[in-house]
């Protein structure tokens, strides 16, 4: 089973405050950036990789793709001011897809393992992603500070990426969220418009986001187990 898969490296990184963008953070002597790609390069179903970065940046991954040769990207595309936006110019520069993944730079721990059952489940039914179980009680709070309600658990996912669909869903849901300015946080919430159902993939906690400081500490101590 084949897919491409668009990697999101266009942030700013402003809550990781390292003063550059988190992707260049390196782990275990390895940018962050490369942990992931590695993991789709290594991937016999990975059939190609488009890297979507910041124009700004663009020598200093340049510079990475000479001494961490990836062979699966054929060109990086240049991303926008936001996330969804990014997604939008990986999506129009591929030149014909069936499954198109959109993963997060700054998820390096993603496994082949759930890769490969998500691309399976969206092969199947057009749009799946991945996701954990809510860990945590989760309360609605007002803006006051009140707790209004408990929300009931065992019905809530953690979402993550990598997140796939069948490309003419995710062409049609990004053309109608553009058309009517809607912004989402995920791809799914721009399919979820469209009406299509999206399917969850039960993934792993190790696929964490890099979002603030600590998270690089986790990341560490995680490599080293
Ligand atoms: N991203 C992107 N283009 C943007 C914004 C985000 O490609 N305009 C990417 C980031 O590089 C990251 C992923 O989307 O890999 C998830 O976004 P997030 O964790 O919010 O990263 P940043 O936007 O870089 O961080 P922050 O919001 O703290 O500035
Ligand atoms: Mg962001």
């Amino acid at each position: 089973m084949n897919y491409q898969v668009i990697v999101l490296a266009a942030g700013q990184g402003k809550r990781m405050k390292a003063g550059k963008n988190k992707q260049f953070i390196e782990l275990e002597g390895k940018p962050v950036i490369i942990h992931t790609l590695s993991v789709f390069e290594a991937d016999p179903w990975c059939m190609e990789i488009k890297l979507v970065i910041n124009e700004k940046e663009k020598d200093i991954f340049k510079e990475l793709q000479h001494q961490y040769p990836v062979q699966k990207i054929k060109e990086m595309v240049i991303g926008g001011e936001e996330r969804q936006d990014s997604v939008y110019n990986g999506l129009t520069s591929l030149q014909s897809a069936e499954i198109v993944l959109v993963h997060d730079g700054a998820r390096p721990f993603i496994s082949q393992e759930v890769i490969h059952h998500l691309v399976k489940k969206a092969a199947k039914e057009g749009a799946a992603i991945v996701g954990v179980p809510v860990k945590d009680t989760i309360k609605r709070v007002s803006k006051a500070g009140v707790v209004e309600q408990t929300v009931e658990r065992s019905s809530l996912w953690s979402i993550q990426t990598p997140q796939a669909f069948r490309y003419a869903i995710l062409k049609e849901a990004h053309d109608k969220a553009k058309a009517e300015n809607y912004l989402g946080t995920d791809e799914a919430s721009l399919v979820e418009r469209i009406h299509v159902p999206v399917h969850i993939v039960e993934g792993e906690y190790e696929n964490f986001k890099l979002t603030t400081p600590e998270d690089i500490i986790l990341a560490k101590a995680f490599l080293q187990k």
